[in-house]
């Protein structure tokens, strides 16, 4: 059915009540503590002994750091007794082939079809044989960086445009610590690119459905190419998810009179591209007006397998298509297969997919992503939820079509339109998920693109977002494929310094000491550990003043605590987070640094910026997370 497109309001005491006051914390279904004031500002001391016995026995943060400072510095900053340095850069050639990066032309075609894509961001760490490889997603190109050797700062001839399409998708990287600190290694086996036009195999329930079928592979069973990588996950069976989110914004029309589909529309696939990237004048696959069905094709979650470099990557389609963010992927006490999915997109959904099969340990995993059920999130303001099923019987549509267009499928149930879903991490220590919606202009303004109305509600409480909430839920049951669960919100972002105790102040875990905007990336570690990365406002004023440059905190679960560990450099956001086996190095993707010119990061040869992994340590060898 429909949702009603009436914005229903919410009273401030209400949300305040539901959200963020009653601290209700579920488990088996049932509440086992509810204090008022429980947690968000009290250590294990205030907890009486039952509370306490719960608190250890889910393993509280172990990582121990002096809180730093925000800053709008033009380089990363990290706690007293940790250390940092570039592992590699955008342009950083992978095969001694290529050429060191030229800061004067910024490579071309060939050069960066040698090397180290652009705006890295979620990535992985593998390992075969002692060996370390990363494999990490470069999600778009800075054309101002790319580009600024052109005078329009675009590109402007079709070798431009390879470079750029180079300079996107996925690359594997073996990397190996020399005078104590990671870097490539050139010409390793394992090194790979996966990029715009590598083969790929459509595989699940749209495989050869007529909307995958196009000119050049009449079968729907094979396309070119991955981008606009996203966020990542990782299987159990130690292969690579990398997750296809703005899509859309590549595909342009040769006839500007060409009727939109309502499927269009909703993908946001339109005349013009989003970044005047100049593929549809050189290739025509991303022509709408020529190729109507290669849109389709694309904004799925592709899984690679790193330690192959052979072997295509697979589109699974049952995962759905929407702006995929991350993939989190858990194994439910059944065995069944659970991967939390994000649409980051104002007033989109979140999903899960229960894949049909069983994980089993020593059999072969390798399709279990080929085949599953999708669900859709619906939160009620009482602080429970259910996963709606998007099933032929709940949609009117076919299998293959709910998983082409997942996002029309889910507007035919009653789910929750949310603040922009983008990374979800589950907590290893216990059956808890986590979800940042990261901010929301639309909140309470206007529907999203299907006319499914955003009113304020419990889980997204403000109008016109600015700043983002942490939303997380527990299975009931403990269980994974569980329809029910039960949410509150980790953390209501806001500014208590500029706003007084109302809802734009946040929640009790957000202080002047530790404030940021906009969380988006998640990322748990082996310690349970929330690591939360930001990519917001980094203006430093008005309603953001005193959170400085986009960062890295890290919260505990149990308490509600955060901590700012790390603050990036000048207009970049950070995105991304492994680590390496033995725990003692973190790996983190600073994107897009000097998106509008003001930086210079890393810094070390000239003045372009170029989005960067980098290591972090701890100075006494110690590990972290
Ligand atoms: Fe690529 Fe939603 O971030
Ligand atoms: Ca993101
Ligand atoms: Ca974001
Ligand atoms: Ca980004």
């Amino acid at each position: 059915m429909k949702k009603t497109t009436k914005n229903k309001t919410v009273e401030f005491d209400q949300v305040m009540d539901n959200a963020i006051s009653r601290r209700r914390f579920l488990r088996d279904g049932a509440i086992i503590f509810g204090a008022s004031n429980f947690v968000m500002s009290t250590g294990i001391a205030a907890l009486t002994s039952k509370q306490a016995i719960a608190h250890l026995d889910s393993q509280p943060l172990l990582l121990e750091f002096t809180e730093i400072a925000t800053n709008t510095l033009d380089t990363v900053t990290v706690p007293k007794g940790f250390g940092w340095y570039t592992v590699m850069s955008w342009g950083d050639p992978l095969w001694s082939e290529g050429k060191n990066f030229d800061y004067h032309t910024a490579g071309d075609a060939k050069s960066q079809a040698l090397s180290f894509g652009d705006n890295n961001d979620g990535m992985d760490i593998f390992t075969r044989d002692g060996r370390t490889i990363l494999a990490v997603n470069n999600e778009y190109v800075n054309n101002l960086s790319m580009y600024h050797n052109r005078d329009s700062k675009l590109a402007e001839n079709l070798d431009d445009v390879v470079k750029g399409k180079q300079a996107h998708g996925v690359s594997i990287v073996e990397l190996e610590k020399k005078n104590n600190q990671y870097t490539i290694v050139k010409d390793s086996l394992y090194n790979r690119k996966i990029t715009v036009d590598t083969p790929m195999e459509i595989t699940g329930p749209a495989r050869a459905h007529q909307l995958m079928k196009t000119k050049q592979d009449p079968t729907g069973t094979q396309s070119l190419g991955t981008w606009n990588n996203c966020g990542n996950g990782k299987t159990p069976w130690g292969t690579y998810l990398t997750c296809e989110e703005n899509f859309n914004g590549y595909f342009s029309s040769s006839d500007k009179n060409l009727t939109l589909s309502k499927e269009f529309k909703r993908y946001g696939i339109k005349h013009e591209e989003s970044k005047q990237y100049s593929w549809g004048k050189y290739d025509e696959r991303f022509d709408i007006a020529l190729n109507p069905t290669e849109p389709n094709r694309v904004g799925y979650v592709v899984e690679i397998d790193p330690l192959n470099p052979k072997a295509t990557p697979k589109k699974r389609t049952a995962l759905g298509r929407f702006k995929h963010e991350n993939a989190e992927v858990v194994i439910a006490k059944s065995g069944h297969i659970v991967v939390y999915l994000g649409d980051d997109e104002r007033g989109e959904y979140l999903y899960k997919f229960v894949s049909t099969g069983k994980y089993s340990k020593y059999g072969d995993n390798s399709d279990l992503l080929e085949d599953g059920n999708l669900f859709v999130a619906k939160f009620n303001d009482n602080n429970t939820g259910e996963w709606l099923a998007l099933t032929p019987k709940s949609t009117g549509m076919s299998k293959a079509e709910i998983c082409i267009h997942t996002r029309l499928a889910a507007s035919k149930v009653d789910a929750t339109t949310m603040d922009r879903p983008e990374w979800v991490a589950a907590n290893p220590n216990k059956p808890e998920v986590y979800c940042a919606l990261t901010n929301n202009k639309n909140r309470a303004i206007k529907p999203n693109k299907g006319g499914d109305a955003t009113p304020i509600n419990a889980v997204n409480p403000r109008m016109a977002n600015k700043y983002g909430q942490i939303v997380r839920w527990m299975p009931k049951n403990r269980e994974h494929t569980d329809i029910h669960f039960s949410w509150n919100l980790f953390a209501l972002v806001g500014n208590p310094e500029v706003h007084k105790n109302n809802l734009k102040s946040g929640s009790k875990n957000i202080t002047k000491h530790n404030m940021f905007n906009s969380p988006d990336g998640l990322s748990f570690d082996s310690k349970g550990g929330l690591w939360i990365q930001t990519d917001g406002k980094y203006s430093n004023k008005g309603d953001f003043a005193g959170m400085g440059n986009n960062q890295m905190l890290l919260g505990d679960p149990n308490t509600g605590e955060i901590k700012r560990f790390l603050v990036g450099p000048k207009e970049c956001e950070i995105t991304g987070l492994t680590w390496s086996v033995d725990k003692k190095t973190m790996f983190v993707g600073i994107q897009h640094p000097g998106e509008k010119g003001n930086s210079s990061f890393p810094g070390n040869h000239g003045h372009i910026p170029r989005s960067s992994v980098v290591a972090i340590y701890r100075k006494d060898g110690g590990t972290i997370g």
